[in-house]
């Protein structure tokens, strides 16, 4: 079977400059998901219908996936247009599944169960039907008493004595490639909307004597969620994150609240991580095993080694190792990468650093452009001073060394292995091992000067 999926409408209803069908769910675009699911059911020949405008469709979904096809409508009359644009492909013996770009919620389960229904009675093709007693945007699918295809009118060109069915057309069909070009062929565009509609394609099947049925599906609706609005993709976006956590709780993930904690689909969390309410994790993050993430702890594209705590805590493009706590309120900025037995306590920053093992950075510090070696305490207050207002410059503090409260490393420098900075230091040459470094007034006192 080869796949035609539509992306080429104008997405008006969203008002947004993004093509609609980019619009991201949970760390992809929409219309990924739609591709994936065709992948999933075992297609492999799939074909994106993109507008003129497409670009960053067909970049951004090629990027991803390098064998998709694209094809163009210049102009966006219909979904039949749009289909009629992407046939390049197919051969009148292929056949054909048909998606909508904005239909992200659709399983490769799903696709396969149509599948099977489409090839067991040998059909010209098959439109899936949804039950769905309320009103909505959708088309309403007609059918007679025995499942055989009648026609599908638009919810803008009913009339008002127009039979009410509880069947609205989900956007999923098969087609016969023979069948399916010979109604394109067909087909007007003498609608309310003026465009050439795929729903008037099986009703041409059918009148010229094909074998056209209608899949009734019982499935949950939300697998046939469309998304023409924001609204509806506020709407998906819920949906697709229960999809999400439910997968991850099966595969033995603890959810405090999962209704509050929103996890990109290109997340992997191991089995025994604790996540509690409102952590959300975007974009490539890995979390291993016995990790916890604390509330409101906000990853993107970061790893996270076993058994690691995060508490309260913002992480971007970082690394943090087995056993590290961090936080609450620390923020880790891309290139931070904190080993084993760290600690990475409350109002610490980290930037474009590498901190090694059993080292401990416990409050209130800015460490940038630096890197730390094992068993280092940096103490309270202390600050990388990495910028000269053009350049960055490195900071190196070797193994073991203990920098005390309220330092200034005025960078480039080094401390060296075991060497010790003075509380209040600005430091602004190299350290050797095990020296002491003290850079700072001397004090004096003057005695009854409060009283005088
Ligand atoms: C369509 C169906 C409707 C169905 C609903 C399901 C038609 C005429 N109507 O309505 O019966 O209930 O989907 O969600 O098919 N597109 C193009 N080129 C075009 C027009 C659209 O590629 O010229 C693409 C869009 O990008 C979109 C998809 O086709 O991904 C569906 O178009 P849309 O305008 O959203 O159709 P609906 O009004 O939702
Ligand atoms: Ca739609």
């Amino acid at each position: 079977m080869k796949a035609i999926i539509l992306a080429a409408g104008q997405g008006t209803r969203m008002r947004s400059n993004l093509q609609k069908v980019l619009h991201p769910i949970l760390g992809k675009p929409v219309v990924q998901y739609v591709v994936e699911a065709a992948f999933s059911a075992g297609i492999e020949d799939v074909t994106v219908v993109i507008g003129s405008d497409g670009d960053d469709i067909s970049t951004e979904l090629g990027r991803v996936y390098p064998q998709i096809h694209f094809a163009i409508q210049e102009k966006p009359l219909g979904t039949g247009h749009a289909v009629q644009a992407g046939i390049g492909r197919i051969n009148d013996d292929d056949d054909v599944l048909i998606l909508y770009g904005d239909m992200p919620l659709v399983t490769g389960e799903f696709i396969c169960e149509l599948k099977q229904m489409y090839t067991a009675n040998n059909s010209d093709s098959v439109v899936v039907a949804a039950h769905q007693p309320q009103f909505s945007d959708f088309g309403r699918v007609y059918a007679d008493a025995n499942g055989f295809f009648q026609e599908i009118i638009e919810y803008k060109d009913m009339k008002p004595d127009s039979p009410v069915v509880e069947w609205i057309n989900t956007g999923i069909y098969t087609f016969r490639g023979g069948a399916l070009k010979h109604g394109l062929a067909k087909m007007g565009n003498n609608n309310s909307q003026r465009e050439y509609y795929l729903t008037d394609v099986p009703k041409i099947i059918r009148d010229n004597g094909g074998d056209v049925r209608v899949l009734h599906s019982r499935a949950d609706l939300t697998m046939f969620t469309g998304i023409n609005t924001q609204a509806q993709l506020a709407e998906a976006v819920g949906h697709m994150r229960v999809r999400i956590n439910d997968k991850h709780m099966s595969n033995g993930v603890r959810m405090i609240d999962p209704a509050t904690v929103y996890i990109d689909d290109t997340v992997e969390i191991d089995a025994g991580v604790i996540i509690y309410p409102g952590v959300i994790l975007e974009g490539i993050c890995k979390i291993a095993t016995g990790a916890v993430m604390g509330a409101n702890t906000h990853l993107q594209n970061t790893v996270v080694g076993e058994r690691a705590h995060i508490r309260q805590s913002v992480l971007v493009d970082a690394v943090v190792g087995a056993s590290t706590e961090i936080g609450p309120f620390a923020y880790l900025r891309p290139g931070a990468c904190v080993g084993e037995k760290c600690k990475i306590g409350c109002f610490v920053e980290v930037k474009n650093s590498n901190i090694a093992n059993d080292s401990k950075v416990s409050h209130l510090a800015y460490v940038g452009d630096a890197d730390v070696g094992q068993k280092v305490n940096i103490g309270c207050g202390v600050i990388t001073v990495n910028y000269d207002g053009k350049n960055k410059h490195r900071t190196i503090i070797e193994d073991h060394a203990f920098v005390g409260s309220n330092a200034n490393l005025v960078a480039p420098v080094k401390l060296g292995e075991g060497s010790f900075v003075a509380a209040g230091s600005t430091i602004t040459k190299d350290l050797p091992s095990c020296a002491l470094g003290i850079a700072r007034a001397r004090q004096e006192e003057k005695l009854n000067w409060v009283k005088s």
